[in-house]
């Protein structure tokens, strides 16, 4: 990734053939958002579908949300020459971390590019656990500069990542920041952690409850969050992160307080702010009196941004709000695919999301 503005591809490459699609995962939370993306998607055919569980199923059975998706759902454990030979030319992977690691390597050696959604290959996360050691190409989309156009492997962002990256690095590269920890307090909808129930996750467990998790320094996106601050910023300042589970479905609002190095006008911040994501189509700087909602940005690929300063200008308080089922998984892997491919950046993606109560 460059240290440059966030630079958009608008002069793109003619959409005048479709690309071979194959998604592991396709049943999970994430996986389904991909394929009802794919599938409408004018760039692309999706052509190959995985899963254990529901193999010899039609797609629409597991998911009857999606009609027409009519595909037979394949067990991948033997598919990458198979998928290849089909015309499979980008997989994405939307499974569980730690499950592609040891074969991505087979996927990569048939020639097709990878985009994977889990934390295998991000930044940093050779550090805390095992991932696959593999270079790949950090996807958070605005900061990518061209460094998407030839990957042959993406690791896709982390959701709480994608809205604190997003919220903090202009004011980063800017050398705003004083060396004081940033604080970050963070919710997120129940879907964030896949869609098998657990003890923390099941209804009764949430429904009417918050709570707070790996808080402090323990979340495993501050790894990723640390890396891209030093690579793209130069700078990597403390930050402390407390997430916490709402009971809601979908949605990531982060809310960050940022000590400041000298005191600002708001009027500064919000220029450098509008010009960094002037050309970002799905970032979007809200008003002065406007400040995010989750259910504003559910159902597109957009992240909502707010500013306010407080403590007399020296602290900056930085809010954002995404769908971390879009903007924070599926979309962003949706967008990075229309720039490996030379697409327009907002191809298939919605701007608008679905609700408005
Ligand atoms: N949910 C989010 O908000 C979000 C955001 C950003 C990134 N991600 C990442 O995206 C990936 C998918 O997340 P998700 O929320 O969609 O998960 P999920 O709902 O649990 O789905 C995972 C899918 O992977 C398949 N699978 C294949 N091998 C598996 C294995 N060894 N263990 C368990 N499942 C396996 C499962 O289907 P079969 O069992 O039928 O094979 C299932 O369809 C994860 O790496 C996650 O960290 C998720």
């Amino acid at each position: 990734m460059p240290a440059s503005a966030p630079i958009r591809q608008d002069v793109a490459r003619s959409a005048s053939r479709s690309t071979g699609i194959g998604i592991l995962g396709a049943t999970g939370y994430a996986g389904v958002e991909l394929v009802r993306l794919l599938s409408a998607h004018p760039g692309a055919r999706v052509l190959a579908l995985g899963s254990r569980q529901d193999a010899g199923a039609p797609f629409s059975r597991v998911w009857p949300s999606l009609p027409a998706v009519q595909r037979v759902l394949e067990d991948e454990t033997t598919a990458p020459e198979a998928w290849a030979e089909r015309g499979v030319e980008i997989l994405f992977s939307a499974l569980p971390h730690g499950a592609l690691a040891d074969r991505a390597g087979a996927w990569l050696g048939t020639g097709i590019r990878v985009v994977d959604l889990s934390a295998d290959h991000r930044p940093g996360r050779a550090e805390r656990e095992k991932g696959s050691g593999r270079p790949a190409v950090y996807g958070l989309t605005e900061w990518c500069g061209t460094d998407l156009d030839r990957a042959t492997l993406v690791a896709n962002p982390g959701c709480y990542a994608t809205a604190i990256l997003l919220a903090l690095l202009p004011a980063a590269r800017s050398g705003w920041i004083r060396s004081e920890p940033i604080i970050v307090n963070a919710l997120s909808g129940v879907s964030g952690a896949g869609r098998a129930a657990t003890l923390t996750t099941h209804f009764v467990e949430r429904i009417g409850s918050a709570a707070p998790y790996r808080v402090g320094e323990e979340h495993a996106h501050l790894a990723e969050i640390a890396a891209t601050l030093g690579h793209v910023a130069g700078t990597t300042p403390a930050v402390i992160m407390n997430p916490h589970l709402v009971p809601m479905a979908r949605g990531i609002l982060a809310t960050l307080a940022v000590p400041l190095a000298r005191r600002l006008e708001l009027e500064e911040v919000r220029a450098v702010y509008s010009a960094c994501y002037a050309d970002a189509p799905f970032v979007r700087l809200l008003d002065e009196a406007t400040l995010p909602e989750t259910r504003w940005v559910c159902g597109s690929n957009r992240c909502d941004l707010a500013l306010r300063l407080a403590g007399g200008g020296h602290l900056l308080l930085v809010f954002a709000a995404l769908d971390n089922l879009m903007k924070g998984a599926a979309g962003q892997a949706v967008q990075n695919f229309n720039r490996m491919m030379g697409l327009p950046e907002t191809t298939g993606l919605p701007l608008t999301g679905w609700s408005s109560g």
